[in-house]
């Protein structure tokens, strides 16, 4: 148990370094959690807030929607910079497949699971090659076959690429409770904050079953925050994608500049 405890100690002191991440411009809040995995790996995420306060991504939801696109199951602890919610518990136990231990108000370790000392963040970038608005299309529509769709069965896919070549791809996670249910294009660009990487320059998204989908209004309104100067390019199958600045997306948008605190 005493080697648990340390385990648990570095992934605490992890979370609160990744905490520093956060996007809170309106509450200040800074907010981290540390996913460590059965094989000694770790991932972050943290706190994403927008100026529609309603679709502010808490860091649970971040790293969970962050895991389920990496398709990784294998978790065996989750430790918090801060006291999980209420919310968070039930939004924990709701997710099938894990038998939750509550080990302290801000640490949930998987019944069972391997802990192991932990050893490096997951890799969830490549930078390979920087694609082209073809390329970058079909990264997303590769990546919708990581969707989670229980509830729709319908697949999203995104691939974003930030100002220093990271290339991030996700899809859309669903949950039982609608309201929490995450686009691809807001999975991906949370992963990227959470990963602390640079500004999105590009966005792909992709919605195999609808030639032509684009992004919801939801998703528009996080774009246009977190990736303002982005271009967003939109599947259209054998025809040329179509682009579109993040701001054409939301003309008239609402900034939020004037709730900013920080
Ligand atoms: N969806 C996206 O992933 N991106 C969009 O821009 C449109 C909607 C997802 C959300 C939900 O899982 C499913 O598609 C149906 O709305």
């Amino acid at each position: 148990m005493d080697h648990v405890n340390t385990i648990l100690k570095l992934l605490l002191d992890e979370a609160k370094t990744v905490s520093e991440r956060s996007y809170s411009p309106y509450s200040g809040r800074k907010e981290g959690v540390i996913v460590l995995l059965e094989d000694g790996s770790m991932v972050p995420g943290v706190r994403v807030e927008n100026a529609s306060f309603q679709l502010t991504i808490p860091p649970l939801l971040n790293v969970i929607t962050t895991l389920y696109a990496l398709q990784r199951k294998d978790l065996s602890a989750i430790v918090s910079s801060v006291a999980f919610t209420e919310a968070e518990l039930a939004y924990t136990s709701a997710l099938s497949g894990y038998n939750w231990e509550l080990v302290a108000q801000n640490v949930l370790m998987v019944a069972g699971a391997h802990v192991s000392d932990p050893t490096k963040m997951l890799t969830v970038t490549s930078t390979t090659e920087l694609p082209t608005a073809e390329q970058g299309v079909i990264m997303a529509r590769n990546a919708a076959s990581f969707a989670f769709i229980p509830e729709s069965n319908f697949p999203v896919g995104c691939a974003i690429k930030t100002e220093s070549g990271d290339i991030v791809t996700a899809a859309n996670i669903e949950h039982t409770d609608w309201s929490q249910i995450i686009c691809a294009e807001r999975n991906a660009l949370s992963t990227a904050i959470s990963y602390g990487l640079s500004e999105t320059i590009e966005l792909y998204v992709s919605c195999p079953k609808l030639v032509g989908g684009t992004p919801c209004g939801s998703c528009r309104q996080v774009i246009v925050e977190l990736a303002p100067r982005a271009t967003v390019w939109m599947d259209s199958g054998n025809a040329q994608p179509i682009a579109m600045n993040a701001t054409e997306l939301l003309p008239g948008h609402f900034t939020g500049d004037v709730l900013k605190r920080v």
